[in-house]
């Protein structure tokens, strides 16, 4: 990372006239609004984004329905001195919901030699310091055992024990059992697992087995702290779920499941996720609304529409209507009245006032349904949804599309490119988009690094799972784009936003967060998007650049004045740049710089979560006419007062 000193040498002011490259902005004639919710976030279960993600949950395959055939993730604790065995036991289910438990026999233990069973939790349990964790589980044992069952966080050897509590009160019944623990001054590792274990011998069959660590905003069954800060830092003004594919699922009968993600955890058996592995369906509904809410972010709510990846689709006409009423019940439980049937679900799970929500999309990337039925899918789930809820805006998932002659209120375009594919492409952005048509909203963007290894392909694999500094310089001259032609793109959201960086837990590359069990950290396109979104205006104001291959864009902030330039250089060299603002006759001579340069290979890392982050500097002499020198290889937000 280069060192502010550098900064500061590097962006050097003159005054006077200058000959080659110019950039002019327009002040005169603002060219529209910027959109209020320009910026904003795109989520869907890939990569481990929830399960062993931004969903808290510790404990992986909890329900005991990841593997029909084995407890996946579960192991038998013992010693030379203690026996047991764990089997799954669908003979004695939890309930209707969860069709199966664990079986601990433990046939050898003493105190000093327990036995039982651990969970290694997702790529690890964290122990963090002075932290308490909440365990829950539902357990039941055979006549003549009742307790106490141990329950703990230990290292993978066995040799610590992190912290502890114990259990008792076991009956032949099923039993909820709560409790809560706190670790010591200790080193943060991710070398643990969650025993338990027992003392003596017994059987004892276990339910739903959950570990949480403190939440945001504390709320149960919550999210994350690190992750959600991270989030907020983005100053997202939507959020855009359940998907993404995610929402379609392979087969009809996998789509998101909603109606069943939602109340007490052990009420949710989960369902098979299109990314190749189960999904908890903790992360359900109300969790996603409420996520929002704690984001102080609007849902954009992508409802399921008839088609599956695997050219699974319902026929438009009385077949769907059964998936119709699936997504006005939907739109019911987000923001029906208490006295509705979903209304009252929602209150009833715990939130009675209804949030607010502005856009529904009709299901995603329909363009992919090769037998093309989109448009009377559409036009029906459109019909019904206008007649219940004429105040919602419909977004289509396919641009230019007949829809049956129905309208849509805004398109979701997608765009995955490289870089030098965003860099050209940028230059003239949005000449030829029709703005008496929908509004557009870029549901999924992201800039990779490499034409040739696009994002799905298994040569991405090997990268690692965020890009380095020469994605964030495309993704910054797309965002540049769309701020400019903000009067029509309205929304915009990478995609995706988590990735679990553990080997085996990611499918797509390049994702825009990446952690693992004990931290997280920001890619350079994290750090190019929280520059863009944490300082946007009111006004867009036209610019020319000319003799340059820096790209940009300017906005107004009409209560201060401000005049908050975007610029991006992709060279690898610094680039002067003249900067002229028509009609502005005078400048304050401070202005705040907000600069990400690295080189185009460096990049951020669990090891390195700093590497590349933007600097804030104080540029001063600042006057008409003033040139920057921009960098090599930069992304630079200049903020510029005019009184
Ligand atoms: O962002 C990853 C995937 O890309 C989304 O699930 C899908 O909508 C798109 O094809």
């Amino acid at each position: 990372m280069r060192s502010i000193s550098t900064f500061a040498i590097l962006i050097a002011i003159a005054t006077g006239l200058v000959a080659g490259p110019s950039f002019t902005i327009d002040a005169t004639r603002p060219a529209g609004k910027v959109s209020p919710k320009l910026y904003g976030l795109m989520t869907e279960e890939i990569n481990h984004s929830y399960d062993g993600g931004l969903y808290a949950e510790l404990i992986s395959n909890r329900a005991f329905l990841d593997d029909a055939k084995s407890p996946a993730n579960w192991s038998v604790v013992k010693d030379n001195a203690s026996a047991a065995t764990i089997a799954l036991d669908p003979a004695t289910p939890l309930n209707d919901k969860l069709p199966t438990s664990l079986r601990l026999t433990v046939t050898q233990a003493t105190k000093d030699h327990p036995a039982g069973v651990a969970n290694s939790g997702y790529w690890g349990i964290p122990v963090h310091p002075k932290t308490e964790y909440r365990a829950s589980l539902w357990a039941r044992a055979k006549a003549g055992f009742s307790g106490p069952l141990t329950v703990s966080i230990v290292s993978n050897d066995g040799r610590t024990t992190f912290s502890s509590a114990k259990i008792s009160g076991l009956t032949s019944e099923w039993k909820k059992f709560e409790v809560t623990f706190k670790t010591g001054n200790v080193t943060p590792t991710a070398q643990a697992r969650f025993a338990i274990t027992l003392d003596q011998p017994g059987t004892v069959n276990l339910g739903l087995v959950s570990l949480f660590p403190p939440t945001w905003n504390n709320r149960p069954n919550g999210l994350r702290k690190d992750i959600m800060q991270m989030l907020v830092d983005l100053n997202p003004k939507f959020l855009r779920f359940p998907g993404g594919n995610y929402l379609e699922g392979n087969k009809i009968d996998e789509r998101f499941p909603w109606q069943r993600t939602l109340g007490p955890i052990e009420d949710r058996p989960g369902h098979w996720c299109n990314w190749g592995y189960r999904s908890s369906d903790g992360m359900g509904l109300l969790e996603f609304l409420e996520w929002c809410e704690d984001m102080h972010a609007e849902p954009v709510l992508a409802l399921y529409a008839g088609y599956s990846l695997e050219q699974e689709r319902v026929k438009a006409g009385p077949d769907l209507e059964p998936f119709v009423k699936e997504d006005l019940d939907e739109i019911e439980y987000v923001i029906g009245d208490t006295n509705t049937t979903w209304g009252a679900r929602r209150a009833k799970d715990g939130h009675p006032a209804p949030f607010a929500l502005t856009y529904v999309e009709i299901g995603n990337e329909d363009f992919f349904d090769q037998a093309k039925t989109y448009d009377a899918r559409y036009a029906q789930i459109a019909d019904a949804i206008r007649a219940k809820y004429p105040q919602l805006k419909l977004i289509s998932t396919i641009a230019d599309a007949k829809l049956d002659g129905r309208k849509a209120d805004m398109v979701d375009l997608h765009d995955y490119s490289a870089t030098d594919d965003f860099l050209k492409k940028s230059r003239n952005y949005g000449a030829d988009i029709n703005r008496r048509g929908a509004e557009i909203f870029v549901g999924e963007w992201a800039a990779h690094e490499d034409a040739a290894v696009r994002p799905w392909d298994t040569a991405a694999h090997k990268l690692p799972p965020t890009p380095t500094m020469k994605s964030a310089i495309g993704d910054a001259a797309f965002m540049a784009v769309m701020e400019r032609n903000s009067d029509i793109i309205k929304m915009q959201c990478y995609a995706p936003l988590l990735v679990n960086v553990n080997p085996g837990a990611r499918q797509w590359r390049p994702n825009l967060i990446g952690y693992d069990a004990l931290s997280a950290y920001g890619s350079p396109s994290y750090y190019a998007i929280q520059m863009f979104s944490r300082n946007v205006g009111d006004e867009i104001l036209p610019v020319t650049f000319s003799g340059t291959s820096v790209q940009g864009c300017a906005t107004r902030d009409n209560q201060t004045g401000e005049i908050i330039i975007k610029l991006v250089n992709p060279e690898l060299t610094p680039q002067s740049l003249p900067v002229e603002i028509n009609s502005i006759t005078a400048l304050k001579s401070k202005a705040t710089v907000i600069t990400l340069s690295a080189n185009p290979e460096d990049t951020n890392s669990i090891r390195r979560p700093r590497n590349v982050v933007p600097i804030t500097t104080t540029l001063s002499g600042v006057k008409p006419g003033f040139t920057l020198t921009l960098p090599p290889y930069s992304v630079v937000v200049l903020k510029l007062k005019t009184r």
